[in-house]
């Protein structure tokens, strides 16, 4: 479909395409020396110690869950409004998911009260999501993570170049996540990044990105080691050149697309409030520096939510929903999981929410349109 506002879209330059074919005529195609560079690169970019490069933010995920050490019989305490991928990777490890609730309907983040009141003895670890790139409440979660001994896991596919008292998003805990999926702030059409300051995590997570084994082909290709042991059941979660030859480059451009994110939801914020005063709009608190990844709005609570898509659909703008909650959905057991006003802030929230277009090409025109349009729909 021809939208006349996408919800998203990706311009990749004459510096992406430069950069594959120098790959493709290199030589080289599997993880080698661009993705060393990619991974040292964005691990100054961040301020981490490590960064592994690998094919998606659910391997990633699935790679930090394992470092931490979960398995069956532990407990992990997670967002149900997120994308599903966060819990699902609890999932692969054996560990049960357990969701606690947002803290409220003007900051969609996991809750520290809610994630403490998920605690039991059995909890191991605790799953953030930094939801659009606005921070959760890091400090405080931190510290209840600290008086319980669990881990903590980021899931920053949001949070690219998003901070929180300076020090960046990803970077708190102790494994943070990043999605280079086609539709993120940068993308290496499908990648992740996992990054950890933690020298033991760092050295788990090389061996079980790699199937376990010790050398890596591109060791052997160097000539630094000529053959490998298996020390662990691990996975093959890698990336390759081409796609770390893309992410050097996005990470480049990618201050000035979050800055340009930034000055269209203020935009954004401007023409709601005016046109729109019913729609409320979260994220408006001063909490460190988002990546503005998505721009999400709660509609008034009776409207109806598809048919105010459909009529923006025949206006040509693109809107999406994030998320249906992961505690709904058949897998996690919907109606009894839906748990009777358990997640009630997240089934709240959940309900009103319509994500608006944002990319950083949008002209201030297209946000008029699309304003206009959520006005006429409700
Ligand atoms: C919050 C969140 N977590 C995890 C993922 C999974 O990322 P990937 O598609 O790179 O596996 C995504 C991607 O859409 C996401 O938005």
């Amino acid at each position: 479909m021809e939208w006349r506002v996408p919800l998203a879209d990706v311009k990749l330059g004459i510096e992406e395409e430069n950069a594959v074919l120098e790959v493709l005529r290199s030589g080289w195609l599997t993880m080698g020396a661009v993705t060393q560079a990619f991974e040292q690169e964005l691990a100054a970019f961040v301020g981490a110690k490590h960064a592994f490069a690998v094919n998606n933010a659910t391997a990633a995920l699935h790679l930090a869950y394992l470092a931490v050490g979960l398995g069956e019989g532990d407990e992990v305490i997670v967002p149900s409004l997120t994308f599903v991928a966060t819990a699902n990777a609890v999932r692969y490890t054996g560990a049960k998911v357990v969701f606690a609730d947002i803290e409220s309907e003007d900051w969609l983040c996991i809750c520290p009260d809610a994630i403490e009141e998920k605690i039991t003895e059995r909890t191991r670890a605790i799953v953030v999501m930094h939801y659009a790139g606005f921070a959760c409440d890091m400090p405080a979660i931190m510290r209840i993570a600290e008086k319980h001994h669990l881990a903590v896991i980021e899931d920053a596919a949001h949070a690219i170049g998003a901070s929180l008292d300076g020090k960046a998003l990803g970077t708190w805990g102790d494994v943070g996540c990043y999605s280079f999926f086609g539709n993120k702030n940068m993308t290496t059409a499908e990648g992740g990044m996992l990054v950890t300051n933690d020298d033991q995590l760092a050295e788990k997570v090389r061996i079980l990105r790699s199937h376990g084994m010790t050398t890596l082909t591109w060791d052997r290709h160097q000539g630094h080691a000529s053959t490998y042991d298996v020390i662990d059941l691990g996975y093959n979660y890698r990336i390759d050149e081409i796609r770390s030859a893309i992410g050097r480059e996005q990470l480049k451009k990618l201050p000035a697309g979050n800055a340009r994110r930034g000055e269209l939801v203020a935009l954004y914020r401007e023409l709601l409030a005016e046109r729109t005063p019913q729609i409320q709009i979260p994220f408006e608190a001063e909490r460190g520096l988002s990546s503005y990844h998505i721009m999400p709005v709660l509609l008034p609570e009776s409207s109806q939510k598809e048919a105010v898509r459909a009529s923006m659909k025949v206006q040509g703008i693109q809107t999406s929903w994030h998320y249906p909650p992961a505690h709904t959905f058949s897998i996690y057991g919907s109606g009894a999981a839906s748990e009777e006003g358990r997640l009630a802030i997240t089934d709240l929230a959940a309900k009103r929410e319509i994500t608006l277009p944002l990319y950083p090409t949008m002209r201030e025109e297209q946000v008029e349109w699309v304003v206009d349009a959520i006005r006429d729909a409700l």
